[in-house]
């Protein structure tokens, strides 16, 4: 069902029944504004996503020396066609184009996620060797990988409180780096995304209760310790400007396909949605790119739509998917996230299009029809736009045909082989 809240309504009130319920609904956002006035208000900026953008280039370097696969030391990844056949599947009657921006195969870590953890290692690195004095004129920044800067980054901690795919991506940078790496994970937190960590050298300390919980235990152990970086998955901008780069990338790929975007050719994003951060980021930076014309769908388990529940109660504080008796429990283990980041539902809160929530049952039926249709090897986590574009075109279809239907799938390349079969079994 689709679910049209009046503009000025807000508060618990205004969570939808079908959303306590567990239920699968499309939400259109009733707090979407026209970007030019978002955009206005905002403490981000165009100069913000290309100052990223310029750090990231300075890193190429270092990157494409210390890890294989990275195309001239870019962490981006191919945005390619869904076959007709399939695309006919998931669109119905509805016309437009369907393509996937594959981040699960992302270089180095396989998941969304490093395009924010790995950027604020890199914004850590460089400001530690900056304040060392080990910055001069021209220096390449393979460097990083060498003597003193390695010596400097070895006397120094990065902590992360993560469901996983944050903490990998923070964990395969800095210990690459030569970094001390601490990960704060939920006791339930997939064995094998523990096990991987340790395997890097990175210490992974278990918190009971949920990923919210183990955050907040890290903030608090790192809050004051000296020669330590906190990675705030609830609240970095650096994060947040990391994942926004990633437009810049999709810009460019969109381009290079011949697919315009305006407003005749709306381009429809489809982002799982955890803590909020990836796909906030996002959208962020193709609203920048692109204005009204992008339209950010999230996507959420309907067990956790944390960003959901959020901008529906409204931004005054934090309001998690237990107020709204739900219980947090789904297999998209990188979506178990039971509070948005307030940080990132205040800044792109009125610019997201809609929130469309899936039962675990359709990621596991669209990982395996993914993997068997086309090759793509995804986590349950990132088969979630697949299952979420059908339903949201039957309820909110697009007013033009031409228009254009990116599927980031945000994760699965690095799954163990049993866990991948596991999940297929599932379907
Ligand atoms: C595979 C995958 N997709 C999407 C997300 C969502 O990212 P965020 O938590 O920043 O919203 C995550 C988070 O860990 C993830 O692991």
């Amino acid at each position: 069902m689709t679910v049209t809240l009046p503009r000025e309504t807000s508060g618990d009130d205004a969570i939808p029944a079908a959303v306590r319920r567990a239920e699968p609904i499309v939400w259109r956002n009733p707090h979407r504004r026209d970007a030019a006035s978002v955009l206005a208000g905002s403490a981000f900026s165009e100069a913000d996503m290309h100052g990223a953008e310029a750090r990231w280039r300075r890193f190429d370097p270092l990157l494409a020396e210390l890890f294989e696969g990275t195309e001239d030391g870019r962490i981006d990844s191919p945005l390619l066609p869904v076959a007709s056949d399939l695309a006919r599947t998931v669109l119905g009657d509805a016309p437009g184009s369907v393509w996937v921006k594959a981040d699960h195969d992302l270089p180095v870590t396989g998941c969304i996620k490093a395009r924010g953890g790995v950027y604020e290692v890199l914004t850590y690195a460089e400001t530690l060797a900056a304040a060392a004095g080990l910055l001069r004129p021209g220096l390449s920044y393979a460097a990083f990988a060498s003597g003193a800067f390695r010596d400097l980054f070895a006397r120094h901690t990065i902590a992360v409180g993560s469901t996983g795919n944050l903490g990998f991506s923070v964990g395969v940078m800095g210990r690459a780096l030569g970094f001390q790496v601490e990960v704060h994970m939920s006791h339930d937190a997939k064995a094998w995304k523990k096990q991987r960590l340790r395997d890097l050298g990175a210490l992974v300390v278990e918190h009971p209760g949920d990923y919210g919980r183990a955050v907040a235990a890290a903030r608090d152990a790192f809050r004051d310790r000296a020669a330590a970086h906190f990675v705030d998955d609830e609240d970095s901008v650096d994060l947040f400007l990391g994942y926004a780069a990633a437009a810049l990338d999709l810009q460019r790929q969109l381009a290079a396909a011949g697919i315009a975007v305006d407003a005749a050719h709306p381009l429809y994003v489809y982002l799982p949605c955890g803590v909020g951060g990836a796909p906030g980021g996002v959208a962020f930076g193709l609203t920048l790119l692109f204005g009204d014309a992008v339209r950010p769908v999230f996507v959420e388990p309907v067990a956790s739509p944390c960003m959901l529940v959020q901008l529906a109660a409204g931004l005054d504080r934090s309001v998690s998917v237990y107020e709204a008796g739900l219980d947090n429990r789904t297999a998209a283990d990188g979506l178990a996230v039971a509070s948005a980041s307030l940080l990132v539902a205040r800044t792109v809160g009125a610019l997201i299009d809609a929130v469309v929530t899936v039962p675990d049952a359709e990621l596991f039926h669209w990982l395996r029809a993914l993997w068997t249709g086309a090759g793509l090897r995804l986590e349950p986590s990132a088969a979630s736009g697949f299952a979420a574009l059908g339903r949201f075109l039957a309820e909110a279809p697009p007013t033009t045909p031409k228009a254009t239907h990116v599927v980031w799938t945000t994760g699965g390349a690095h799954l163990p082989d049993a866990e991948f079969e596991a999940a297929l079994a599932r379907a």
